[in-house]
């Protein structure tokens, strides 16, 4: 145990401090300026993501919920069109199909990455299935090349979840350009975050993109003529100015974060009761969460222990989403998914933070040596 040592969970003040000065230049010029819808800033975001995942259109979004639902709408879903989703994810990538009138379908994750077991995907394709929504989930993507060639063989559209994965890559390729549409988030605790709530959608499709950008602005195209029934979902430019600033450093974070994975994974290979997380071969993870698996219903233990030495931790998901109060209409009960449900019963997420001093890195591997031997 390192004495006197605290491991918030998630903390972002030396980060700020070392951009501190740069992000206050952009805000004082954004500020002296004085535009603040869609200007400059959102422009140059748009183009340097573009840049970066190699694609052809960046969209600034409100948020990453509203990158997915917008995506929806964009594809024209509502009811009574069946949308495939992992069950075991943030309430948003399920969320957005329910507020506009269609149906999530929910398939089983796999243990080994907590992402959608490909394989199960072909028997819950039905007439009604509109989209097949994938969840690069805790910054890892998942099998694309087997989800897209389902996605061919029924023409219906991949779309990407990566909230949790900017930067990830599978073959080499960024996420979010894997299948037909990619939506990202940059609330804060992403791999790139903002001051607040922000998101972003990207495609090569010039037609989905030109759709997207009018959903954007209350579906106007000319002002005040609504082609369609959008809302107001853009960027703000206070957040696309503040990104401009983060963007080159995100290859950093990213190894910062990776750096401190293979650190939990050397000294925490072996002990009892635990499953360590994988990257599997092929991908390049960005540990946006490093999430281990607590067997023998000792999870409660582990939590005490961590906590009474100053650590910080999250359970990532502690309910999925087939056994959610609000969309129990939309499942079969005696059919939930079973991986799902034992993931909610023993993850468990450790500090993984790009910041992470060794010091704090080791008290966390003492604390769990400690209970776990
Ligand atoms: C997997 C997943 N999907 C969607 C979202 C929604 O993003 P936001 O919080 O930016 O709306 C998040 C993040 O919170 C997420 O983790």
């Amino acid at each position: 145990m390192v004495h006197g040592v605290k491991v918030p969970f998630f903390d972002l003040k030396n980060q700020n401090s070392e951009i501190k000065s740069e992000a206050m230049g952009k805000f004082s010029e954004i500020f002296d300026a004085g535009a603040f819808i869609l200007g400059e800033e959102v422009t140059i975001f748009e183009k340097n993501v573009a840049e970066y995942l190699g694609i052809k259109h960046a969209i600034g979004m409100s948020s990453g919920s509203d990158a997915i639902l917008v995506t929806l709408m964009a594809l024209g879903i509502g009811e009574p069109n069946e949308v495939i989703c992992p069950s075991f994810t943030f309430f948003a990538t399920a969320s957005a199909v329910v507020r506009l009138g269609g149906i999530p379908v929910f398939v089983d994750v796999d243990l080994a990455d907590f992402n959608i077991s490909w394989e199960k995907i072909r028997e819950k394709i039905s007439a009604k299935t509109k989209a097949i929504l994938v969840v690069h989930l805790f910054g890892q993507v998942a099998f694309m090349d087997e989800i897209v060639k389902i996605g061919r063989e029924f023409n219906i559209p991949v779309i990407e979840d990566c909230a949790q994965s900017f930067g990830a890559k599978r073959h080499e390729r960024q996420s979010g350009t894997l299948g037909n549409i990619g939506c990202f988030s940059f609330f804060p605790t992403k791999n790139l975050g903002g001051f607040g709530d922000s998101g972003l959608v990207c495609t090569d499709d010039d037609d989905i993109a030109e759709k997207i950008k009018i959903l954007r602005v209350h579906g106007m195209k000319p002002r005040y003529f609504h082609r369609y029934v959008g809302g107001n979902f853009r960027i703000d430019e206070l957040q696309a100015g503040l990104l401009n600033v983060k963007l080159p450093h995100v290859e950093a974070y990213i190894a910062n974060r990776r750096k401190n994975a293979a650190i939990y994974l050397e000294a925490l290979n072996g002990l009892n009761s635990i499953v360590l997380p994988k990257e599997i071969e092929g991908n390049f993870h960005t540990w946006n969460q490093f999430t281990i698996r607590i067997l023998n219903g000792k999870r409660d233990e582990v939590c005490r222990a961590l906590q009474a030495n100053d650590i910080g931790y999250n359970i990532y998901y502690p309910l999925p989403l087939d056994a959610q109060e609000c969309l129990k209409s939309f499942v079969d009960p005696q059919n939930l998914t079973s991986n799902a449900m034992l993931a909610s019963k023993e993850v468990l997420s450790l500090p993984i933070y790009p910041e992470l001093t060794s010091d704090q890195i080791l008290h966390v591997i003492a604390t769990l040596k400690q209970i776990l031997h």
